[in-house]
């Protein structure tokens, strides 16, 4: 575990390092939970972009694409829901000033209980070693079953507290944290505040006071933006159910725990895809988008073994089913993307509150109806952190040196092809901007033609640009380069004709597409 954390400690500093994410405001020490993306972050977070928005819009007939603004009606967060549950439950240490989610220091409790069950069973294993039965031990060490039974009490008043009729039990939730010792990580004491909803939407004011202002929100998530368009897209464009609309765009959230970098953000992207159906049919379509997403993720090759489905066990009141897409990363398996059955709660909010009609007459049945939606929804930042933290290596070459390297799928990489003249002298470097203006109207090109081959190469295998070409005194005989691979750093020798081709075969995001069709 603690591995783990330094690996990804050296994930982190590696983007700032080689311009991947730098903290924002970097020169005012930052500003908590929020970054801004380098010069191969924002290439490579628009490579994922990309991939997502082909593979809604452009690989399916029925889904259809729209960017709707950030600002929305006010009525928009009251009729979603927002602005009444839209909470965490927070606490406060008072001796070290802390603030933190009340459920999740009650999370990270049952987690310590697992983590122990955990450490007893390897213990047992290695002491049994084959004779080991992992079930008959679980089922009858006196140690496991007293770890399982506080574990499971736990779990269950947790699961009361958080389901109580009249919503979140707040004073359930303190006592819980009181009788479990729970201490603050900073100050260590048990010195606790009452525990307080806290709204995670940011308001500020929209016109000039003089007109008289109003309150308006930084939409917490992009979701809405479709739903109050769906009548307009669905007219405009004449869709028949069942139908999509895709969008990517900015959300914010003011979390009130921010950790693990850019796992959780107070200002994040969102790619979100409202799918609606024929009332009867969501469930079928949830299955559906399950599988199409699970088959996009695995798609980048990081193995079926680093994602799972999380199911929810306890769903929001308007969905009838939801499950979270978890990848492995360094700091254990995490959700990505949600994808919710949410029933047609939304646009019958929708119409309740803005007093239209928002339906779709069937011209299959002559009936009218409100849509259900199945809704797919994913951080780019988490993706993107997930795709960093499955790249990086840092391999161990025969010769004992080690080297950075980050193993993107080519289609990801925010550089495809980096251009050396091996030498600056004799031609080669004219010979080399040559091809690399010649082959920069295709893909993303780098000149390099400072510090020895060697370092050269070293920089490109730290961003993860899948291929390096030398131009040498050969070059200048037969037009042909060494093609270096970065994974196996094999080199071969290939015609400058026919780098286009060769490269670009691998590298755009059709080649993703066509794997996934
Ligand atoms: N419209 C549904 C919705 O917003 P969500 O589970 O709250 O659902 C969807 O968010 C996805 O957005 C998550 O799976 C995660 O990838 C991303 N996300 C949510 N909060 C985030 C945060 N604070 N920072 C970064 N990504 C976040």
């Amino acid at each position: 575990m603690a591995q783990q954390e330094d690996v990804f400690k050296k994930i982190v500093s590696h983007c700032k390092e080689y311009g991947f994410v730098f903290p924002s405001s970097d020169i005012y020490d930052g500003l908590g939970a929020v970054y801004d993306y380098g010069q191969n972050g924002v290439e490579l977070k628009n490579n994922i972009k990309k991939y997502w928005w082909e593979s809604m819009v452009q690989m399916h007939e029925n889904i259809v694409g729209l960017d709707a603004a950030i600002f929305m009606h006010p009525t928009t967060w009251k009729a979603s829901g927002h602005v009444d549950a839209f909470n965490d439950p927070l606490i406060d240490n008072r001796d070290s000033k802390k603030r933190y989610r009340a459920d999740v220091l009650i999370e990270d409790q049952i987690a310590k209980y697992d983590e122990k069950i955990e450490k007893e069973v390897e213990k047992a294993r290695k002491r049994f070693k084959e004779n080991f039965d992992e079930a008959q031990y679980r089922s009858t060490s006196p140690k496991v079953q007293e770890l399982q039974e506080k574990r499971d009490g736990l779990h269950h008043r947790y699961q009361e507290v958080m389901n109580a009729p009249g919503g979140i039990d707040l004073e359930g939730m303190k006592q819980i944290i009181l009788d479990e010792e729970i201490v603050c990580p900073i100050s260590g004491t048990r010195n606790w505040t009452d525990v307080r909803q806290f709204n995670l939407m940011f308001k500020t004011e929209i016109g000039a006071a003089a007109e008289g202002s109003s309150t308006i929100y930084l939409r917490p998530e992009t979701a809405q933006g479709i739903f109050v368009n769906y009548l307009n897209v669905q007219k405009t464009g004449r869709m028949k159910l069942p139908f999509g609309i895709a969008q990517i765009g900015k959300a914010f959230r003011n979390e009130i725990v921010a950790r693990q970098f850019i796992f959780r953000m107070r200002e994040f992207e969102q790619m979100e895809m409202q799918f609606f159906v024929k009332p009867g049919t969501e469930l079928q379509w949830f299955d559906s988008w399950k599988q199409t997403r699970m088959r996009w993720h695995q798609n980048l090759g990081f193995g079926a073994e680093n994602y799972r489905f999380h199911d929810h066990d306890k769903l929001a009141h308007y969905a009838n089913a939801a499950t979270d897409i978890e990848f492995h990363m360094p700091f254990g398996f995490k959700e990505v993307e949600g994808i919710h059955s949410r029933t047609n709660f939304d646009l019958s909010q929708h119409a309740k509150y803005s007093g239209k009609k928002i339906e779709y007459f069937d011209p299959e049945t002559n009936e009218s109806y409100t849509p259900y939606v199945i809704e797919t929804s994913i951080g780019v930042d988490r993706m993107f952190l997930s795709v960093l933290c499955h790249a990086y290596e840092e391999q161990l070459l025969p010769d004992g040196q080690i080297r950075t390297v980050l193993h993107l799928p080519a289609a990801l990489a925010p550089v495809k092809l980096a251009i050396f003249p091996l030498t600056k002298k004799d031609g080669l470097p004219e010979k080399a901007q040559e091809i690399f203006n010649d082959l920069r109207f295709y893909f993303n090109c780098k000149y390099e033609e400072k510090d020895q081959i060697g370092k050269r190469y070293r920089r490109m295998d730290a961003i993860g640009c899948p291929y390096c070409i030398t131009v040498d005194q050969q070059t200048l005989e037969d037009n042909t380069v060494t093609l270096r691979d970065r994974d196996t750093m094999e080199q071969t020798r290939v015609a400058i004709s026919d780098l286009q081709h060769i490269v670009d075969e691998k590298v755009t995001i059709t080649s993703l597409l066509k794997k996934l069709a």
